[in-house]
């Protein structure tokens, strides 16, 4: 099945939203395959955001993932990876719809809580990166009342 790398940034870690992130994917019906709370240093938050070294905002983002532990997780499920999206909200948080992670946590761009791949392709490499020792394999009991 589909997985996705979501990680919770600085803020969310640091204003204790741990919690109340990783619940909204379980009670989803996501499956959690990865799960670590993590300090990256700079070459590695550069290497997880290549794809925008050009952008004028990339400095201030990469100063912004390495200033506090971040949780890096693994989600597993039926399209996962957009609908992984949806729950988090727009990139910006002034269009974020209520009911989305950065619509009801996050005021700024800048401090918008969360990441999550943009693609399938994306999620395999920042797994990759992110899980070099592969996700935990586990089934979940309740698979079957989850999906047909
Ligand atoms: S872009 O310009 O279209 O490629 O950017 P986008 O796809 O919307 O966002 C890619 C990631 O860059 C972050 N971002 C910013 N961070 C700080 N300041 C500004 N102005 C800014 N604009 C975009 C955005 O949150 C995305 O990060 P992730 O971690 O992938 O959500």
């Amino acid at each position: 099945m589909e997985q996705t790398f979501i990680m919770i940034k600085p803020d969310g870690v640091q204003r204790g939203l741990v919690g109340e992130i990783i619940s909204r994917f379980e009670k989803k019906g996501f499956y959690l395959k990865g799960l670590k709370l993590i300090s990256v240093d700079r070459s590695f938050a550069e290497r997880h955001y290549a794809d925008l070294s050009a952008k004028p905002f990339f400095n201030g983002l990469v100063d912004y993932i390495i200033s506090g532990p971040v949780v890096a997780t693994i989600w597993e499920g039926k399209n996962v990876v957009t609908t992984g999206r949806k729950i988090i909200g727009a990139t910006n948080p002034s269009d974020s719809a209520p009911g989305t992670i950065r619509g009801d946590f996050a005021v700024e761009i800048g401090r918008n809580v969360i990441h999550g791949s943009d693609s399938v392709e994306s999620a395999r490499k920042e797994i990759a990166l992110w899980f070099p020792e592969a996700p935990v394999n586990w089934e979940s009991s309740l698979h079957s009342w989850i999906y047909e």
